[in-house]
Protein backbone atom coordinates (compact mmCIF):
# COMPACT_ATOMS: atom_id res chain seq x y z
CA UNK A 1 0.00 0.00 0.00
CA UNK A 2 3.10 2.25 0.71
CA UNK A 3 6.26 2.21 0.35
CA UNK A 4 8.81 1.78 3.38
CA UNK A 5 11.63 3.89 3.57
CA UNK A 6 14.98 4.05 5.53
CA UNK A 7 16.69 7.62 5.05
CA UNK A 8 19.95 9.01 6.46
CA UNK A 9 20.76 12.54 7.08
CA UNK A 10 24.34 12.43 7.48
CA UNK A 11 23.67 16.74 8.39
CA UNK A 12 26.95 18.30 8.41
CA UNK A 13 29.29 15.83 8.46
CA UNK A 14 31.64 13.64 6.57
CA UNK A 15 34.19 14.78 3.75
CA UNK A 16 33.46 14.21 -0.21
CA UNK A 17 35.88 11.36 0.01
CA UNK A 18 34.62 10.28 3.25
CA UNK A 19 31.25 10.26 1.78
CA UNK A 20 31.80 8.60 -1.58
CA UNK A 21 33.71 5.60 0.20
CA UNK A 22 30.52 5.25 2.67
CA UNK A 23 27.92 5.05 -0.25
CA UNK A 24 30.44 2.36 -2.27
CA UNK A 25 30.56 0.44 0.67
CA UNK A 26 26.70 0.58 1.52
CA UNK A 27 26.14 -0.37 -1.67
CA UNK A 28 28.11 -3.38 -1.94
CA UNK A 29 26.58 -4.75 1.56
CA UNK A 30 23.26 -4.09 0.38
CA UNK A 31 23.43 -5.48 -3.14
CA UNK A 32 23.82 -9.14 -1.34
CA UNK A 33 20.77 -8.93 1.32
CA UNK A 34 16.95 -8.48 0.53
CA UNK A 35 16.22 -5.41 1.57
CA UNK A 36 12.13 -4.83 1.75
CA UNK A 37 12.26 -1.26 1.79
CA UNK A 38 13.84 1.85 0.14
CA UNK A 39 17.16 3.34 1.29
CA UNK A 40 17.66 7.11 0.67
CA UNK A 41 20.62 9.15 1.87
CA UNK A 42 20.48 12.64 2.38
CA UNK A 43 23.48 14.00 1.62
CA UNK A 44 25.36 17.75 1.68
CA UNK A 45 25.05 19.82 -1.32
CA UNK A 46 28.42 19.60 -2.58
CA UNK A 47 28.87 15.78 -2.35
CA UNK A 48 25.42 15.45 -4.84
CA UNK A 49 27.05 15.10 -7.90
CA UNK A 50 30.06 12.89 -7.36
CA UNK A 51 27.83 10.69 -5.07
CA UNK A 52 25.00 10.55 -7.92
CA UNK A 53 27.47 9.37 -10.26
CA UNK A 54 28.84 6.31 -8.40
CA UNK A 55 25.08 4.59 -7.00
CA UNK A 56 22.82 2.37 -8.26
CA UNK A 57 19.59 4.14 -7.76
CA UNK A 58 17.68 1.32 -7.60
CA UNK A 59 19.91 0.12 -4.40
CA UNK A 60 20.56 3.23 -2.61
CA UNK A 61 18.57 6.90 -3.82
CA UNK A 62 19.56 10.20 -3.56
CA UNK A 63 18.36 13.12 -1.48
CA UNK A 64 19.50 16.56 -0.23
CA UNK A 65 18.78 18.58 3.09
CA UNK A 66 17.21 21.81 1.94
CA UNK A 67 16.33 23.94 -0.78
CA UNK A 68 16.13 27.54 -1.23
CA UNK A 69 12.44 29.59 -1.14
CA UNK A 70 13.07 31.47 -4.20
CA UNK A 71 13.30 29.53 -8.08
CA UNK A 72 16.98 31.76 -9.10
CA UNK A 73 18.58 34.85 -8.15
CA UNK A 74 20.12 37.39 -6.73
CA UNK A 75 20.59 34.80 -2.89
CA UNK A 76 23.86 33.89 -2.55
CA UNK A 77 24.56 30.70 -0.58
CA UNK A 78 21.56 29.42 -1.78
CA UNK A 79 21.00 26.19 -3.38
CA UNK A 80 17.87 26.16 -6.11
CA UNK A 81 15.51 23.47 -6.40
CA UNK A 82 15.88 23.03 -9.87
CA UNK A 83 19.69 22.76 -8.91
CA UNK A 84 19.40 19.61 -6.92
CA UNK A 85 17.36 18.04 -9.51
CA UNK A 86 19.75 18.77 -12.10
CA UNK A 87 21.97 16.86 -10.57
CA UNK A 88 20.19 13.52 -10.65
CA UNK A 89 19.35 13.44 -6.85
CA UNK A 90 15.38 12.94 -5.91
CA UNK A 91 14.42 13.61 -2.65
CA UNK A 92 14.97 16.83 -0.78
CA UNK A 93 14.46 17.18 3.43
CA UNK A 94 12.82 20.19 4.21
CA UNK A 95 11.51 21.10 7.31
CA UNK A 96 13.92 19.88 9.51
CA UNK A 97 14.27 21.27 12.95
CA UNK A 98 17.62 22.09 13.08
CA UNK A 99 16.63 24.64 9.90
CA UNK A 100 13.60 25.58 12.06
CA UNK A 101 15.48 26.60 14.92
CA UNK A 102 18.94 27.87 13.64
CA UNK A 103 17.81 29.29 10.12
CA UNK A 104 14.94 30.32 11.60
CA UNK A 105 12.87 28.78 8.67
CA UNK A 106 8.99 28.93 9.04
CA UNK A 107 5.77 27.75 8.14
CA UNK A 108 5.52 30.04 5.59
CA UNK A 109 9.06 30.23 4.04
CA UNK A 110 8.62 26.21 3.76
CA UNK A 111 5.65 26.35 2.11
CA UNK A 112 7.36 27.73 -0.65
CA UNK A 113 10.07 25.28 -0.11
CA UNK A 114 7.89 22.41 -0.90
CA UNK A 115 5.88 24.31 -3.68
CA UNK A 116 9.67 24.63 -5.57
CA UNK A 117 10.81 21.20 -4.92
CA UNK A 118 7.41 19.81 -6.36
CA UNK A 119 7.75 21.68 -9.24
CA UNK A 120 11.21 20.21 -9.63
CA UNK A 121 9.76 17.03 -9.24
CA UNK A 122 11.59 16.36 -6.27
CA UNK A 123 10.17 14.37 -3.40
CA UNK A 124 10.39 16.00 -0.10
CA UNK A 125 10.85 14.60 2.96
CA UNK A 126 9.33 17.09 5.36
CA UNK A 127 9.86 16.90 8.53
CA UNK A 128 7.61 18.10 11.55
CA UNK A 129 7.88 17.88 15.21
CA UNK A 130 7.10 19.73 18.69
CA UNK A 131 9.85 21.35 21.34
CA UNK A 132 9.72 19.77 24.44
CA UNK A 133 8.21 23.08 25.87
CA UNK A 134 5.40 22.13 23.85
CA UNK A 135 5.34 18.62 24.27
CA UNK A 136 5.05 19.11 28.32
CA UNK A 137 2.36 21.74 27.78
CA UNK A 138 0.13 18.93 25.32
CA UNK A 139 0.46 20.88 22.63
CA UNK A 140 2.43 18.66 20.73
CA UNK A 141 -0.91 17.64 17.98
CA UNK A 142 -1.72 21.54 17.93
CA UNK A 143 1.84 22.11 16.81
CA UNK A 144 1.83 19.51 14.17
CA UNK A 145 -1.06 20.07 12.91
CA UNK A 146 -0.79 23.70 12.03
CA UNK A 147 3.17 22.52 10.60
CA UNK A 148 0.99 20.40 8.20
CA UNK A 149 -1.69 22.82 7.26
CA UNK A 150 0.84 25.87 6.78
CA UNK A 151 3.16 24.45 4.77
CA UNK A 152 1.27 21.43 2.96
CA UNK A 153 -2.10 21.71 2.92
CA UNK A 154 -2.35 24.18 -0.45
CA UNK A 155 -1.48 21.51 -2.37
CA UNK A 156 -3.12 19.27 -4.63
CA UNK A 157 -3.97 15.71 -3.43
CA UNK A 158 -2.20 14.26 -6.74
CA UNK A 159 0.93 16.32 -5.18
CA UNK A 160 0.30 15.65 -1.71
CA UNK A 161 0.74 11.70 -2.38
CA UNK A 162 4.48 12.53 -3.52
CA UNK A 163 5.16 13.50 -0.02
CA UNK A 164 7.04 11.59 2.35
CA UNK A 165 6.42 12.91 6.10
CA UNK A 166 8.78 12.79 8.93
CA UNK A 167 7.92 12.81 12.88
CA UNK A 168 10.64 14.44 14.61
CA UNK A 169 10.29 15.68 18.44
CA UNK A 170 12.85 18.18 18.76
CA UNK A 171 13.37 16.52 22.35
CA UNK A 172 14.36 13.46 20.81
CA UNK A 173 16.78 14.61 17.97
CA UNK A 174 20.13 14.00 19.38
CA UNK A 175 19.61 13.28 22.29
CA UNK A 176 19.67 9.83 23.01
CA UNK A 177 16.27 10.03 24.24
CA UNK A 178 13.54 8.43 22.15
CA UNK A 179 9.81 8.91 21.85
CA UNK A 180 8.04 6.09 23.92
CA UNK A 181 6.20 3.22 21.45
CA UNK A 182 3.20 4.62 22.34
CA UNK A 183 3.93 8.35 21.76
CA UNK A 184 4.87 7.37 18.21
CA UNK A 185 1.92 5.65 17.26
CA UNK A 186 -0.36 8.16 18.60
CA UNK A 187 1.68 10.40 16.83
CA UNK A 188 1.52 8.82 13.51
CA UNK A 189 -1.83 7.83 14.02
CA UNK A 190 -3.24 11.37 14.51
CA UNK A 191 -1.17 12.67 11.52
CA UNK A 192 -2.55 9.99 9.38
CA UNK A 193 -6.10 11.27 10.67
CA UNK A 194 -5.31 15.16 9.62
CA UNK A 195 -4.38 13.71 5.79
CA UNK A 196 -7.77 11.97 6.31
CA UNK A 197 -9.82 14.32 6.96
CA UNK A 198 -7.94 17.18 4.08
CA UNK A 199 -7.21 14.55 1.19
CA UNK A 200 -9.20 11.49 2.28
CA UNK A 201 -8.88 7.71 3.05
CA UNK A 202 -6.72 6.84 -0.40
CA UNK A 203 -4.27 9.04 -0.10
CA UNK A 204 -3.26 8.75 3.37
CA UNK A 205 -3.03 5.00 3.26
CA UNK A 206 -0.74 6.40 0.72
CA UNK A 207 1.11 8.40 1.96
CA UNK A 208 4.67 7.08 4.14
CA UNK A 209 5.19 8.50 7.43
CA UNK A 210 8.95 8.28 9.06
CA UNK A 211 10.19 8.80 12.66
CA UNK A 212 13.17 10.36 13.41
CA UNK A 213 14.84 11.16 16.77
CA UNK A 214 17.68 8.78 18.35
CA UNK A 215 16.48 5.72 16.10
CA UNK A 216 19.17 3.12 16.53
CA UNK A 217 19.66 -0.12 15.71
CA UNK A 218 18.40 -1.31 19.10
CA UNK A 219 15.11 1.02 19.15
CA UNK A 220 14.42 0.74 15.78
CA UNK A 221 12.52 -3.08 15.84
CA UNK A 222 10.50 -1.31 18.44
CA UNK A 223 9.57 1.58 16.79
CA UNK A 224 8.82 0.15 13.21
CA UNK A 225 6.38 -2.73 14.66
CA UNK A 226 3.68 0.44 14.58
CA UNK A 227 1.51 0.21 11.86
CA UNK A 228 1.84 3.55 11.66
CA UNK A 229 5.35 3.75 11.16
CA UNK A 230 6.49 3.44 7.90
CA UNK A 231 10.31 3.45 8.04
CA UNK A 232 12.76 6.27 9.73
CA UNK A 233 14.89 9.17 9.24
CA UNK A 234 18.00 8.62 11.06
CA UNK A 235 20.80 10.86 12.22
CA UNK A 236 23.54 9.72 13.74
CA UNK A 237 22.92 6.10 13.61
CA UNK A 238 23.19 6.74 9.77
CA UNK A 239 26.63 7.93 9.28
CA UNK A 240 28.36 4.19 10.17
CA UNK A 241 27.72 1.30 7.85
CA UNK A 242 27.26 -1.22 10.76
CA UNK A 243 24.57 0.77 12.66
CA UNK A 244 22.41 1.80 9.49
CA UNK A 245 22.85 -1.69 7.68
CA UNK A 246 21.22 -3.18 10.83
CA UNK A 247 18.60 -0.36 10.97
CA UNK A 248 17.91 -1.13 6.97
CA UNK A 249 17.69 -5.37 7.85
CA UNK A 250 14.89 -4.02 10.51
CA UNK A 251 12.39 -4.06 7.60
P1 LIG B 1 19.36 11.50 15.35
O1 LIG B 1 19.01 10.16 14.77
O2 LIG B 1 20.84 11.75 15.41
O3 LIG B 1 18.65 11.75 16.65
O4 LIG B 1 18.80 12.59 14.33
C1 LIG B 1 17.52 12.45 13.85
C2 LIG B 1 17.33 13.44 12.79
O5 LIG B 1 17.36 14.64 13.02
C3 LIG B 1 17.14 12.95 11.41
O6 LIG B 1 16.75 13.98 10.56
Amino acid sequence: MRKSIIAGNWKMNKTLQEGISFVKELESKLKNKNVNCDVIVCVPFIHLVSIYEIIDTKIIKLGAQNNADNSYGAYTGEISAAMIASTGAKYVILGHSERRVFYKETNLSLKKKVELALKNNLIPIFCIGESLEERKSAKQNMVIETQMKDSLFSISANDFEKIILAYEPVWAIGTGETATSNQIQDMHTFIRKIIVNKYGQAVANKTSILYGGSCNENNAKEIFANSNVDGGLIGGASLKIDTFLQIIETF
